[in-house]
């Protein structure tokens, strides 16, 4: 039988598919594994159901000399060394689409919740602070009601986005690596804008990519500079697409209104952050993907696309097809 590790409790029933094939082990605590149990318990591996808290490099890659699958129970693969992977026959499987619309819905309530201050007027309501029964000035918010939103990154999540942006009767502007076919774009109702034209123009910013090294601080102090004084930022994609330093400093200085914000560049972030200490920051703990409906789906997903690439079958998610020219003869 063949052997696979899993480095975080999934769903009984993702477990109980991969149990019947192959022999597994299982980091059973509730907490990410260790980087040296990592290591040590990746040696005999054939295959691996990982999270994307765990860095899966070189070193890692060493350790298993019989991996075959590095399958992450995430859309986003940048723990992986993937080219490492590639150039080792190592298959490389992600759980696109079954967490687009939880993420789309995550990222709109987040934008909704920044932009009429909703968590700090829950703070505000629990702590007794609220004395008046009416106030025409007490937690006034930007409206989102046909309003400007520039996406960035129009994949998945960020189509998913502007449907939801349509409904609230939006403009929807985009920027995106590759441009969108005129009938697409009518369809969803977006317009092209390059980047800079996307940050002068849009009262909400959000922030959809990949992280690559490419869009590594894609938003740094000269994008948050193009941004309108009254612009809200969000981001639920990776952490280090913004500078955090430079927006602490627009947030600061007013440069922008507000940001919201699901990921962080070090997650958990410290409790003394200084992000955290200014009052226009609704700050989450990475939770975009986070209904029981959709994590389920996610492990179900991860553990189809090991179990197919454990059987030499292609996966339904593969990262890195080019893999197949340097698989070895594995079974
Ligand atoms: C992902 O899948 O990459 C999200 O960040 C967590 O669901």
């Amino acid at each position: 039988m063949q052997r696979v590790y899993i480095t975080r409790m999934i769903s009984l029933d993702a477990l109980e598919e991969i149990k019947k094939a192959c022999h597994v082990s299982v980091n059973s605590k509730d907490a990410p594994v260790k980087r040296h149990e990592l290591i040590k318990n990746m040696k005999d591996k054939d295959g691996v159901l990982c999270m994307l808290t765990d860095r899966i490099d070189k070193e890692v890659l060493d350790a298993a000399p019989d991996l075959k699958v590095i399958s992450t129970m995430s859309v986003g693969f940048e723990h992986i060394d993937v080219d490492e992977a590639t150039k080792r026959g190592i298959y490389v499987c992600n759980t696109p689409d079954v967490l687009t619309e939880a993420t789309a819905d995550l990222a709109f309530s987040l934008l909704l919740a920044t932009a009429r201050h909703i968590p700090q007027a829950d703070s505000f309501v629990r702590a007794g602070a609220w004395k008046e029964p009416w106030s025409p000035s007490l937690f006034l918010g930007m409206p989102v009601w046909g309003a400007t939103i520039g996406i960035i990154g129009l994949g998945r999540i960020g189509k998913a986005v502007a449907k939801r942006a349509a409904g609230f009767n939006m403009k929807i502007l985009y920027n995106n690596r590759r441009r969108l076919s005129r009938e697409e774009e009518k369809a969803l109702g977006v317009r092209y804008a390059s980047l800079k034209n996307l940050l002068k123009r849009s009262d909400f910013v959000t922030i959809h990519t990949p992280l690559t090294k490419d869009t590594y601080h894609i938003i740094d102090e000269n994008a948050l500079r193009l941004m309108k004084p009254h612009a809200i930022l969000i981001n639920t994609s990776r952490g280090n697409t913004i500078d955090e330093e430079a927006l602490i400093k627009a947030l600061k200085e007013k440069w922008i209104a507000g940001t919201g914000l699901d990921v962080f560049s070090k997650e958990p972030i410290e409790k003394d952050h200084p992000i955290l200490s200014l009052e226009n920051v609704v700050a989450l703990p990475h939770i975009g993907s986070a209904t029981g409906k959709t994590r389920e789906m996610m492990a179900d997903m991860a553990a189809k696309n090991l179990l197919m690439a454990l059987k030499s079958k292609k996966p339904f998610h593969l990262v890195n097809p080019e893999a197949e020219r340097y698989k070895r003869a594995w079974l």
